[in-house]
């Protein structure tokens, strides 16, 4: 038995283990609720109201896949009216992220295409990537003239894979030039857009719409779970696509569809942050306010977003950091190695509306005076 645990074991003895912890009300610069909504009052009783119009009778679970029992006409309209919002064609819903990049990845690229992905993309895709026949190879973080390299080689439909903002380093993705090397070579464009919906572009729109290229990007992945502050995601693009995935994506089909509370909460969050625009403003406020104190210093990203790294190499260094942090009372978390390189182990920090300018300092403050 144990041999089937060994490579448990070997992560306790290199002291690497994951493990749950519940939020104990530390000061947040942890999770992904850019926004504040996973925690708003006025979301949830929105959410509730809508719930209710929608649904006359309670239905606490959808009841089985949404190509047997588990659809309704509701969720027929909360896709109309995402689709509008982000102005395409038509999207489909799913129970997360996770699944929506597993269905794209493993469902369009068939055996004989090629799947060219940035280094840092998400686990998600990268699974999804590992589900499909086709041949799939890396291009260095960002790196155009590699990425052109890989596609001068690339054979049968080619699908390049890359996120608007990558989620452990905060950076941006060069979307505009991806976009015309993908028209040069004739490739697809999949641009997941996870940490840039509900705050980039107009009224959340994304990084694609604030580029002001969405329409000329095929496949765009849209999550619920970060700055929407509630659960799903879904995938854009044309009516055809969506046909196909219903078809053909077995995460989709083989699932049981997420409950009609959800959807309703899919309609309520993003009728909130058009209502609601303050709450990006403030965010946004935030990111230009930690990027003025951490400028010059050593260590500190000054990423344009609110995904901010101080990277202090080793996994040793990094956890004790990271655990002086939250004995401060911060919730920040270390990333160690294998998840990022080795000798870039960080502090993930993520700014949010509600920290106050105050908390920001205090904590840069804390991290620069724990090696003094
Ligand atoms: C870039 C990216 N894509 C997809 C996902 C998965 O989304 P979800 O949490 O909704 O499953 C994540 C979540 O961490 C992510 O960071």
């Amino acid at each position: 038995m144990s041999s089937i645990f060994k490579k448990l074991t070997a992560r306790k003895e290199e002291g690497i283990v994951r493990a749950l912890r519940a939020n104990d009300g530390k000061i947040d610069f942890s999770s992904n609720d850019y926004l504040g909504l996973a925690a708003s009052p006025v979301l949830a009783e929105a959410i509730d109201q809508i719930y209710k119009q929608a649904f006359s009778n309670p239905i606490n679970g959808s009841g089985g896949s949404r190509l047997l029992a588990g659809h309704f006409d509701f969720y027929d309209q909360v896709e109309k009216e995402l689709a509008a919002f982000f102005e395409t064609e038509a999207v489909l819903i799913f129970n997360s992220g996770y699944s929506a990049n597993l269905a794209l990845l493993s469902t369009l690229p068939q055996k004989g295409d090629t799947i060219i992905m940035d280094e840092y993309i998400h686990a998600s895709l990268k699974d999804g990537a590992r589900l499909s026949f086709a041949s799939k190879f890396s291009f260095r973080h960002n790196d155009l003239s590699d990425l052109e390299s890989k596609l001068k080689k690339a054979e049968g439909t080619v699908f390049i894979v890359a996120e608007s903002l990558y989620s452990m380093d905060g950076d941006f993705a060069p979307v505009e030039a991806l976009q015309k090397l993908a028209e040069q070579y004739k490739a697809y464009l999949i641009i997941d857009e996870a940490h840039t919906t509900g705050i980039y572009g107009k009224q959340g729109r994304g990084f694609l719409h604030e580029k002001k290229i969405a329409d000329l990007v095929p496949f765009k992945i849209y999550t619920f779970g970060k700055a929407m502050g509630i659960h799903g995601a879904c995938i854009a693009g044309s009516q055809e696509l969506k046909d196909y995935l219903i078809n053909f994506a077995r995460p989709f089909i083989y699932t049981t569809a997420m409950p009609p509370h959800a959807f309703a909460s899919v309609h309520a969050a993003f009728a909130h942050i058009q209502q609601y625009p303050k709450q990006k403003d403030q965010l946004m406020s935030n990111i230009l306010h930690w990027n003025k104190l951490v400028k010059g210093e050593a260590g500190f990203s000054t990423n344009e977003s609110p995904i901010q790294t101080y990277t202090y190499p080793g996994n040793q260094n990094i956890r004790a950091l990271a655990q002086s942090m939250q004995s401060n009372n911060y919730d920040v978390r270390p990333i160690l190695s294998p998840t990022v390189k080795e000798g870039t182990e960080r502090l993930r920090i993520c700014l949010h509306a509600y920290n106050t300018p105050q908390e920001i300092a205090s904590l840069i403050q804390l991290i620069t005076t724990f090696h003094e």
